[in-house]
Order: structure tokens, then sequence, then C-alpha cells
């Protein structure tokens, strides 16, 4: 019998690709970079079932150029902005994603992001590297505080509850958040509010995002919202670059609108290293790691895996987002 054909857009962990080429006709995407838009739309065409990356397209014209043969898109990340779910599902195909196994070394890099941006890290390593530190300095290199503080999490969703309890418990931070619907584990086990996003931007000393880029959180940073955050305020962004009007942002921190930011996620990934944010001093980027732990890597890859084989045999995937009808 032969196998279902499938495209696999980049060199994931063996451990997935070992089960995805027992059950499939497989083909890898050799390169260290993600395949041009044109050479992933020749690759998928007459697939059965494609494993894509966060820096894929999966949308009309994707699905046009797979073809009829195509029931499943296996998305290699939790988020799944980047597949037109409505689309494939009213196409009848059905859509994976990677929930839960990454969510403590996400929550991991938000803490980092904060404590560095806080402490002004990115700073100090430079002026060590470049030889400009020459002696401890009783005014030197002052940040904020932690203890006690406001956190503001935006998006109370799997990532953000685990942010939230490693600042509540390490650093006794009062906890306020938005989302879509009532969190009561945020509530009963944090103390945690669901507040408005004017009273979290206007109370929070620190905000960390964690909402999925969706219609309701692009941009959501925009100029208006910087301007009613504290002036000490640092941000963190480890969902997606999209929720930052960027431009606005380099406004804010330059102007001392906020104190600092913290970035795992821009848009477009990477910036070119002409642009503002990343030679701003109290801007601190990396280069989107939140999921980039060893454990991590192998269990998402497990589960696109799965979900990939199971969709192109028609059986019931092992996450799955939206609902083909
Ligand atoms: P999740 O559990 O679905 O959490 C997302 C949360 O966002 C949900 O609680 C949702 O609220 C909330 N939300 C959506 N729209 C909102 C809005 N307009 N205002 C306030 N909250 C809103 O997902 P997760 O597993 O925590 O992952 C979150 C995101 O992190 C992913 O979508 C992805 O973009 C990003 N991520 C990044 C990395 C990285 O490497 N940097 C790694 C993993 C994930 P409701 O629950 O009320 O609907
Ligand atoms: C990474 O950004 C993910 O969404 O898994």
């Amino acid at each position: 019998m032969t196998k279902p054909r499938v495209f696999v857009s980049r060199k994931i962990p063996p451990n997935g690709i070992e089960v995805v080429a027992r059950h499939c006709d497989v083909e890898v995407w050799p390169g260290d970079g993600p395949p041009s838009r044109p050479e992933l739309l020749r690759k998928i065409a007459g697939c059965d079932g494609v494993l894509s990356l966060l820096s894929d397209r999966m949308d009309a014209e994707a699905m046009d150029a797979a073809g009829a043969n195509l029931k499943v898109i296996s998305n290699f990340a939790v988020g799944f902005n980047n597949v037109d779910v409505d689309e494939a599902n009213r196409r009848g195909i059905h859509v994976g994603n990677t929930p839960d196994v990454l969510t403590d070394a996400t929550a991991d890099v938000a803490v980092a992001l904060l404590l560095a941006a806080t402490r002004r890290l990115k700073e100090g390593i430079d002026q060590v590297r470049t030889g400009q530190w020459q002696t401890w300095d009783p005014n030197g290199f002052l940040g904020g505080d932690l203890k006690g503080k406001t956190l503001g999490i935006v998006g109370m969703g799997r990532i953000g509850l685990e942010t939230a309890r490693r600042l509540a418990a390490g650093w006794q931070m009062d906890v306020v958040y938005t989302s879509r619907t009532n969190k009561p584990d945020a509530d009963g086990q944090l103390g945690a509010r669901r507040v408005t996003i004017d009273e979290l931007l206007a109370q929070s000393d620190f905000i960390s995002i964690h909402a999925d880029l969706n219609p309701t959180t692009e941009n959501l940073f925009a100029a208006d919202a910087f301007e009613k955050m504290k002036s000490s305020a640092v941000l963190i962004n480890t969902a997606r670059g999209g929720l930052i009007d960027q431009d606005a942002l380099v406004g804010a921190l330059r102007d001392g609108q906020i104190r600092a930011a913290g970035l795992d996620v821009t848009s477009p990934e990477p910036l070119s290293m002409d642009h503002p944010l990343v030679g701003l001093p109290n801007c601190t980027i990396v280069p989107h790691i939140g999921s980039a732990t060893h454990q991590a890597r192998h269990d998402m890859a497990e589960i696109a895996a799965a979900n990939l084989v199971a969709g192109v045999h028609g059986d019931p995937l092992r996450c799955e987002v939206g609902s083909v009808a």
C-alpha cells in the first residue's frame, strides 16, 4: 500500500522525523533556514499532510498549492497565527499545534527577560564586552526592584499563568490580568484579579504579554497604551511581535514613557541590524527562544509528528485547533 505523502518544512528533532518516516512517504526540507515561498508552494503540491513551522504562512494560497489531497496541517508551535484555521477547516483540513510541553520553557524566558531588562543586563554585558566598564560605581547600572510590585499579565492562558506563578511565588508580586474569559485558577491560586486593559496599563510595574496574535490583540500596544503606562514600567513580550506597534515602542523607550522592554519576538524576525530597537540600550532582544530547551523541542516534535500521522490517516489529532465540520 502506498504511504501518504507529507512535507516537513524544517529539520525538526529526530524523534519526530522517525515517527513520520515510519508512517509516511516524507520529504524534509534540508535547509537550515525556511523554504522560500515559491519553494514551499512547490514542495507541498500533492501532499496529504504538511508539518509547518511558525515561519510558514499556511493560507488559502498554500492550501490551493497543496491541492485536494491535503488533510492536515501540523504546526510545530503552540501559536497558530501563521495558519488560516477557518479556511483550512472549511476545506476539511485539520490543524494541529503543540500546547503545554513548552509552557514552562517559555515562562522561564519571560522571567529571564524581565530580570534582564529591569537590571540592565544588556548595557552591562555590552560594557564588559567592549572594555568600557572601568570600575564598580555606586551610581552605576541602577535598575528597578521587583519584590511586592504589580505584575500585569496580558492573556492569562497556559504561559501567562506559569509566568505569573513564578513571579508571585519568587518575588511576591501582586498579579492583575486581562483575558477574554475568567481564570479561576489564577484568581484562586495566586489571588490574581481580572481587570480591564486600561486598569492593567495604569497599575502594572511589569507587563508580560502572553495573548495569542489574533484580530483583537494585533497592535494592542500602540502609542495610546504607552501613554497609559507608568514611566517606570517594564514591558515583556514572548507572544508574537504583532501585538506591539514597534514604532510606538521605539518612541516610548526613547522618550522615557516606559523604562525598558524585553522581547523574545519581533516583527519581522529577525529585525534588521539597523532597526532602532536593536540599538536601544533599554531594549533587550533575544531570538525567539521561548521553547528552546532540549526537552520542549523533543516533546513538540513528538506531538507534531503524532498530529501529522493521525491527520493523514483520518484519525483524531492529539492536539487540534479549530474544528472540521
Ligand atoms: P493560550 O493558553 O491559548 O493563552 C492565550 C491567552 O490569550 C488566552 O488565555 C486568551 O484568553 C488570551 N487572549 C486572547 N485574546 C485576548 C485579548 N484580546 N485580550 C486578553 N487576552 C486575550 O496559549 P499559550 O500556550 O499560553 O501561548 C500563548 C502564545 O504565546 C501563543 O499563541 C504563541 O503566540 C506564544 N508563544 C511563544 C513562544 C516563544 O517561543 N516565544 C512559545 C510558545 C508560545 P481566553 O483564554 O480567555 O480565550
Ligand atoms: C512559539 O512561538 C510557539 O508558538 O510555539
